[in-house]
């Protein structure tokens, strides 16, 4: 079993697993584990009980002393934020030049589009000359395009989180999309962002600007201290669009037969029901006041708060990676570590259990 547990090869992986798998599924190795883990439950609070009061007491102090410094965490990520709205003011520049390069209303001078080649791509002269005539053929053929066309569609089509919203009928409306900014909340504001939609005038809706605001909770939740670990997400708010008639891909036209219940005669109704759209992003689920959502609801808007989260920290700083692809690959790389990692760790976990009821 040791050499399971050291060895990360797959093969031996999945020896390991299918193992696991008899294993579970012999009842008495299952009753052991119930056994082992129902002594594992509830024995760190056993310990704490068997302490003497005077002792129990001191670790209450040690608990409130614990609180005090989630408050003080909170304020450290206050004074994060501050940071992040002097530094945004200095990004924020260099965010207009890229906007205004991306629409077109900027054309680079050829120092600033100079960018050393990849190395891989180290072509002889002869190649170099011909690209250079394809190229120029290429671009003889197709009229000059303004700007970077299709930029944040591109960038959408590029972030699986992002591309498993878009739907082929919000494709055309997204190549219209100009810009994203986020926008942090003033100065002894709530925490909150925007994000802003920068839309050129198009056929489907008459907002140039659509927003989504995000309120975050910076301060440890009175009921629950403990589990304060920086500000969070809490709500979110969209924006009305005001679409053109006949444009409002967020709505369907069903037809729906319905039977008249006394004659028993047939009638077909028009019904209309929403569609799949990004662009119900901008009509998010209302929290209730007594703060309970149904399950549907919770899970629309924990996705919601993750891409509201990636927008603002991967996506707007750094699009043009998002653009070439560059920065996916990176992301992917992390995340396939991570989810190996998990895997190991799962086996190891299992393995480890075996051995413990074996002992
Ligand atoms: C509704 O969604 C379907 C499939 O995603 C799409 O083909 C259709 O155009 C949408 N309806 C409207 C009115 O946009
Ligand atoms: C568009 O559809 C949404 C439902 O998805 C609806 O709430 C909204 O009022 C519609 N807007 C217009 C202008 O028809």
């Amino acid at each position: 079993f040791f050499f399971f547990f050291f060895s990360s090869s797959l093969p031996s992986l999945l020896l390991g697993a299918l193992l696991t798998v008899q294993m579970m599924q012999n009842p008495q190795v299952l009753a052991a584990l119930q056994e082992r883990l129902d002594g594992l439950v509830g024995s760190p609070s056993g310990y704490m009980e068997s302490l003497p009061k005077i002792v129990k007491r001191r670790v209450n102090a040690l608990k409130n002393l614990q609180v005090k410094c989630a408050h003080i965490e909170a304020k450290f990520y206050e004074e994060v934020h501050e940071l992040e709205r002097k530094y945004a003011a200095m990004y924020q520049p260099l965010f207009d030049k890229r906007s205004d390069i991306v629409k077109g209303s900027y054309e680079p001078a050829d120092d600033e589009c100079e960018w050393k080649a990849d190395e891989e791509e180290e072509l002889t002269e002869e190649m170099k000359e011909k690209a250079k005539v394809e190229e120029e053929k290429k671009d003889e053929e197709k009229e000059d395009p303004k700007g970077i066309p299709e930029f944040w569609l591109t960038v959408f089509k590029n972030v699986d989180l992002l591309s498993d919203m878009l739907q082929e009928h919000d494709e055309p409306i997204l190549k219209h999309l100009q810009d994203i900014k986020v926008k942090f909340s003033d100065a002894g504001q709530p925490m909150s962002f925007t994000l802003e939609f920068f839309f050129e005038p198009n056929e489907f809706f008459t907002n140039t600007l659509l927003t989504k605001t995000y309120k975050m909770r910076s301060e440890p939740d009175e009921s629950d201290p403990f589990s304060f670990d920086g500000p969070e997400i809490m709500g979110c708010t969209g924006c009305q669009i005001d679409w053109t008639k006949g444009k409002n891909v967020t709505l369907k036209t069903i037809k729906k037969k319905q039977k008249h219940k006394g004659r028993g005669t047939v009638r077909t109704v028009t019904k209309t029901v929403p569609n799949d759209s990004f662009f119900n992003f901008f009509a998010p689920p209302e929290v209730p006041e007594n703060g309970e959502l149904d399950e549907d609801s919770e899970a629309v808007l924990a996705a919601d708060f993750e891409i509201g989260h990636f927008i603002r920290e991967r996506i707007v700083p750094r699009a043009v990676l998002y653009f070439t692809g560059e920065a996916i690959e990176d992301d992917d790389d992390d995340e396939g570590e991570e989810a190996d990692d998990e895997v190991r760790f799962f086996f190891s976990f299992l393995i480890y259990i075996y051995i413990y009821i074996c002992k």
